[in-house]
């Protein structure tokens, strides 16, 4: 008697069967907003060979604009796009309605911008990323240095515990020249009030709840294939 046993897809190939699962909502003659991370990477390298049917992307880090430029994308400034038709990004989590956590790469300011001038957020992940309820993964925010140690107080206040993100060991600083607290211990049950409540803090440039800017469709990797979730 044989048996037969087949290998559950590694991580690394659930990003890259999402990122090529992305192309389908990629218009050609359009400009694409791209996000970052490594299932990003997944989907640029992809976008690679549609180069020639696009005009381009608008990009949300400086890590992504090299490797569009790289590849051969041109990458368009924000400001000179007036709308983009989709936006397509990576997440840390995601609940049941679309809302996430994003900026494990530190690019949260930029990927909420180019999120918010985009009609469509199609998020790309591994099944390892869907959770019940935001707050597992310790959630970035991105502030103002000397408003840190002060934002770090307001989330202890709410059961949170905030650290300086490092690289090297010095402050990590971000493409805008800003630090990244992460904070652990947090369980959001309302995303959309707690991003607006955030949202008030002096000195916060942005919190990495994306519930304004939530995800219209998720492609999630999993062992039996690509799933998708609109919301
Ligand atoms: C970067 C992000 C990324 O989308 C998020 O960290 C997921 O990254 P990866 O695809 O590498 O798991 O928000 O700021």
């Amino acid at each position: 008697m044989t048996t037969s046993a087949t290998t559950p897809l590694t991580q690394d190939e659930l990003k890259t069967l999402v990122g090529q699962a992305a192309l389908q909502y990629v218009t050609p003659g359009t400009i694409v907003g791209v996000g970052t991370g490594s299932t990003v990477n997944k989907f640029i390298d992809a976008l690679a060979s549609m180069k020639a049917q696009i005009k381009g992307a608008v990009s949300s880090s400086e890590a992504s604009t090299q490797r569009l430029k790289a590849l051969g994308i041109e990458v368009f400034d924000a400001n000179t796009v007036a709308e983009l038709g989709v936006y397509i990004d990576g997440a840390d989590e995601i609940d049941g309605q679309g809302h996430m956590v994003k900026g494990g790469g530190a690019a949260l300011t930029r990927e909420k911008i180019v999120a918010a001038q985009s009609k469509q957020f199609v998020c790309i992940v591994d099944d390892s990323k869907l959770v019940d309820a935001l707050g597992k993964f310790p959630l970035p925010v991105e502030v103002i240095p000397m408003a840190a140690q002060r934002i770090s107080a307001q989330f202890a206040a709410m059961g949170g515990q905030a650290t300086l993100r490092l690289k090297d060991g010095q402050p990590l600083v971000t493409d805008n020249g800003q630090h990244i607290l992460d904070v652990r211990g947090l369980h959001i049950t309302d995303p959309l009030a707690f991003e607006s409540q955030v949202n008030q803090w002096p000195g916060v440039v942005t919190v990495g709840v994306f519930a304004f800017q939530k995800a219209t469709v998720c492609l999630m990797g999993t062992p039996g294939g690509v799933k998708t979730f609109k919301y």
